[in-house]
């Protein structure tokens, strides 16, 4: 009785998740999708503590361990998602998925002990036995996937708050290859070894599967970090899924399948974006540093535009369009933004917003962050449908993008980035460009957007700027 109603609590979980993701598509319902997978969750846990059982009737018991645990993890969890910041979120997403892909590991190292303790050699060795493998071959990948994710995401974790810095060592991508070869290879011994050999296999295979974790990330540019976040979710899904076969447990099968789906579409979404090729993520030497600084004239001469033409050509104009980057995340100017928005309507000015797929550092970071400051979604235009909208525009404010705008990627086949989908501010009557000086975007290139007769430099950090910008055109 109790394992039936197990079944129908791990079925509504699975709904549960699936209808989260669903409503995650978009930004009216993905708050409250969120708050759907995490009640189905919810459920799913609570149902195991209380009603699993096993085939002789045992409970799980150990309750003061179990509480013990959800309730450090749930306060760490809670007080960690309050107060990170919008600009650290791939940092904590890398460092939560890292603990995934550690217990997905660790649920094999005790999955494997116990089952050599529970078979003796024969039966596992023996022809009767054929899907005994077929349970090892799961608990092995199950190891190799999540520990690679574990050490990958931490390594990951390290880079993005600066405490692992890139770091690119001879041979690396051949030594790779063989590490990642030689791990599965040592998978494929412990399926078919003794149980005695089978624990040196194990722990054998633990240790080159963390090392291989932490080699594969160390090389890759710190600001390349998002994408391979993304896979990195994506391998600790499929590491769940290994645990879901194993216990025949329908909503962890579930669940895991759904991360390691979507992590691997977040993968190729961001790849195509920025029209690069998950190898060239992988292995290129793309998206180093960001604090380069172009020398000024390079390209041509640049035309400084002032406080108070801004607010004036802002004010007389009929439509603005905002294209916001990743200098408006840093600055944390979002709310300021929304006030010019409102401050330019109140005038009869028409304001949008153009939001590129991979303007910021994490997907939909833009839109996270115009959310955050009540920014409405209407206003929020995606790349492809208001492109045709800039030859129509009096003037395109871009605040702290760079890459996204850079029309190299339409016009110059040398350029790294040539190809990258890019909004075409360039076709405006006028285009501001707010930015602290000439330092280049992520793909460290030179922007000749900058250099065009038809646009202005307003130089300064984005808050303290639209802040003055805010009270001129108040003013105006
Ligand atoms: P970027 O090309 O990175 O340019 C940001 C610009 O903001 C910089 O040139 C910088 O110039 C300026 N800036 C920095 N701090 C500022 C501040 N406090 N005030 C004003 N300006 C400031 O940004 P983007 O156009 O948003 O492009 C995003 C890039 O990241 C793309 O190349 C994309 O491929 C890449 N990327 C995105 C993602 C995702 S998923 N979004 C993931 C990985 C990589 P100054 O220093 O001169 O001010």
């Amino acid at each position: 009785m109790q394992t039936h109603l197990l079944e129908i609590i791990y079925l509504i979980g699975s709904i549960t998740f699936i209808l989260g993701l669903k409503m995650l598509s978009h930004p009216d319902s993905a708050r409250k999708g969120n708050l759907v997978a995490a009640a189905g969750m919810i459920l799913a846990i609570v149902g195991t503590i209380f009603f699993y059982e096993d085939a002789d009737h045992n409970k799980l018991g150990n309750y003061i361990w179990i509480f013990g645990g959800l309730i450090i993890g749930t306060v760490a969890g809670f007080f960690a998602a309050k107060k990170v910041q919008m600009t650290a979120m791939p940092e904590m997403v890398s460092l939560f998925n890292g603990m995934g892909g550690a217990c997905a590991a660790i649920i094999s190292i005790v999955e494997l002990r116990h089952f050599f303790h529970h078979y003796n050699e024969t039966e596992i060795l023996g022809s009767s036995y054929p899907l005994l493998r077929g349970d090892i071959m799961t608990m092995v990948l199950g190891l190799i996937i999540g520990s690679v994710s574990f050490a990958g995401s931490m390594i990951a974790w390290g880079k993005l708050n600066g405490k692992v810095k890139d770091f690119a060592f001879p041979a690396q991508h051949i030594i790779n290859i063989v590490l990642m070869i030689g791990v599965f290879a040592l998978g494929g011994v412990l399926m078919f070894s003794g149980i005695t050999a089978a624990y040196t296999w194990m722990y054998l295979i633990l240790f080159v599967a963390l090392v291989y974790g932490v080699l594969f990330v160390l090389p890759i540019g710190g600001a390349d970090m998002p994408v391979v976040i993304s896979l990195l979710n994506s391998f600790t899904g499929v590491a769940a899924a290994c645990g879901g076969f194993l216990y025949h447990n329908s909503v962890m099968l579930t669940g895991g399948i759904l991360v390691g789906s979507a992590g691997t579409i977040l993968t190729i979404l961001m790849c195509k974006a920025m029209n690069r090729s998950l190898l060239n993520v992988i292995i290129g030497s793309f998206g180093g540093s960001s604090t380069g600084s172009a020398v000024a004239g390079a390209a041509g001469d640049i035309r400084e535009i002032t406080m108070n033409d801004t607010a004036v050509l802002l004010s007389y104009s009929k439509k603005v369009i905002i294209v916001p980057g990743y200098g408006l995340a840093v600055a944390q100017a979002q709310h300021v933004c929304h006030e010019l928005e409102k401050a330019l309507e109140e005038k009869g000015v028409e304001v949008k917003y153009a939001i590129h797929p991979v303007a910021g550092r994490m997907p939909g970071h833009m839109n996270v962050l115009l959310a955050e400051a009540d920014v409405p979604y209407p206003k929020l235009v995606e790349m492809e449908e208001i492109n045709p909208e800039f030859s129509s525009t009096d003037v395109v404010m871009v605040i702290g993008a760079n890459d996204v705008v850079n029309p190299a990627a339409k016009r110059d086949t040398s350029s790294p980035i040539y190809g990258m989908p890019v909004l075409d501010v360039e076709n405006a009557t006028t285009t501001i460009v707010m930015k602290r000086g000439m330092a280049k975007g992520y793909a460290g290139i030179e922007n000749e957007l900058f250099f065009e007769p038809k646009t202005r430099m307003l130089f300064g950090d984005a808050k303290a700027t639209l802040q003055k910008l805010v009270a001129e055109v108040k003013a105006v």
